[in-house]
């Protein structure tokens, strides 16, 4: 089977973006390939040094993984943290990246222009570590959204560096989706993506409750409808039809496409129909996600299976790279 790695970070609960961009890619990749999925909690730190909050993100998203469809029998659901070998590949890679490269990163950018006070080297380093995070089990696919191609750009990059330097090791990984196009699922409010640190409102998140999010979906930026049969539909209004169709029947979507098409559409119809469906998808999960994130003697188990499991692999890769690098003295 071929080897799949990907992980989300333990900055809070878990949106919808989180969701369509990569856990429902997790659920059916699980039955297909060698998945290990991570939660990126050393890359936590690079933009949360404080870290009161860090142990209930963790767990958390763990439960939120779990809830969504994970099976922790089919794949290795493991803390970064707990896979040392992922921080002495990413030592290694540093070597090989340079300084010039990392500080055009577009994400390294916006970090700068987002937190001016803490522009430590991690940032900097983020996409090195991520490669480790991915080639320490010689992944070939990495399930994400659209956000992060640019990052498995650069991964490829420095697999290949690698490999061109002290021999074939690594695979060059790709970003992967079961759609044609990675996912980019927009913020409520018309903005750019749904993230966890835009404007709260603009975000649907797994845990929100079911009044919270008619409320959400209801605020959801739209105007007061086409005049004239036919128009142009703009970008905000074009998100609502792309989350309705994430969620609704396509009887649904297909009725409000009609009506937006002889401009008699009712953008509060809509919506209240979409709050409707929102609900009934994320509701479910929440309640999951709760029950699991309860039992943390459950948690713990897995995360203990998934680590042992995870630095086996990775111990391997960790052995050959030496190697290769040089490093087995006698
Ligand atoms: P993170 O934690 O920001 O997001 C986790 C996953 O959710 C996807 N995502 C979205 N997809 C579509 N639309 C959105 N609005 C949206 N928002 C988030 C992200 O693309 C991602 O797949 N650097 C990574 C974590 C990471 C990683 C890795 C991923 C660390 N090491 C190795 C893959 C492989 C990140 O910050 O994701």
């Amino acid at each position: 089977k071929e080897i799949v790695v990907s992980g989300i970070r333990s900055t809070g609960n878990l949106h919808l973006g989180n969701y369509f961009g990569a856990l429902r890619n997790y659920v059916r990749m699980q039955e297909e390939f060698n998945c290990y999925f991570f939660v990126a909690d050393w890359h936590a730190l690079t933009t949360h040094p404080d870290t009161k909050e860090l142990r209930n993100s963790v767990l958390n998203v763990v439960a939120e993984n779990m809830a969504a469809g994970l099976d922790t029998e089919k794949v290795c659901l493991y803390l970064q943290s707990a896979v040392p070998e992922i921080a002495e590949l990413y030592l290694y890679l540093n070597m090989m990246a340079y300084k010039g490269e990392l500080e055009k990163t577009p994400t390294f950018k916006d970090k700068v222009r987002q937190q001016p006070d803490n522009v430590n080297a991690g940032l900097l380093t983020y996409p090195v570590l991520m490669t480790a995070d991915i080639i320490i089990h010689r992944a070939k696919y990495v399930p994400v959204g659209k956000d992060q191609e640019q990052h498995l750009e650069i991964a490829r990059n420095f697999a290949q560096r690698f490999n061109h330097r002290y021999g074939e090791l690594f695979p060059e990984p790709v970003a992967f989706n079961y759609g044609e196009q990675l996912v980019k699922i927009p913020s409520l409010d018309g903005g750019g993506k749904m993230s966890k640190s835009e404007n709260q409102f603009a975000t649907l998140y797994l845990a929100d409750e079911d009044d919270l999010i008619r409320k959400k979906v209801m605020k959801a930026k739209t105007d007061s409808g086409p005049t004239e049969p036919n128009s142009q539909m703009p970008d905000y209004i074009q998100n609502i039809f792309g989350l309705m169709r994430l969620v609704s029947e396509e009887s649904t979507v297909q009725k409000f496409s009609e009506d937006f098409n002889s401009a008699s559409i009712r953008y509060g119809d809509m919506k209240k129909q979409l709050a409707e469906d929102m609900v009934k998808f994320i509701a479910p999960i929440r309640e999951k996600a709760k029950e699991i994130r309860s039992d943390e003697g459950r948690l713990k188990k897995v995360l203990q299976r998934g680590a042992e499991r995870a630095r086996e692999s990775a111990a391997q890769t960790l052995q050959q790279t030496r190697e290769l690098i040089g490093l087995n003295y006698f």
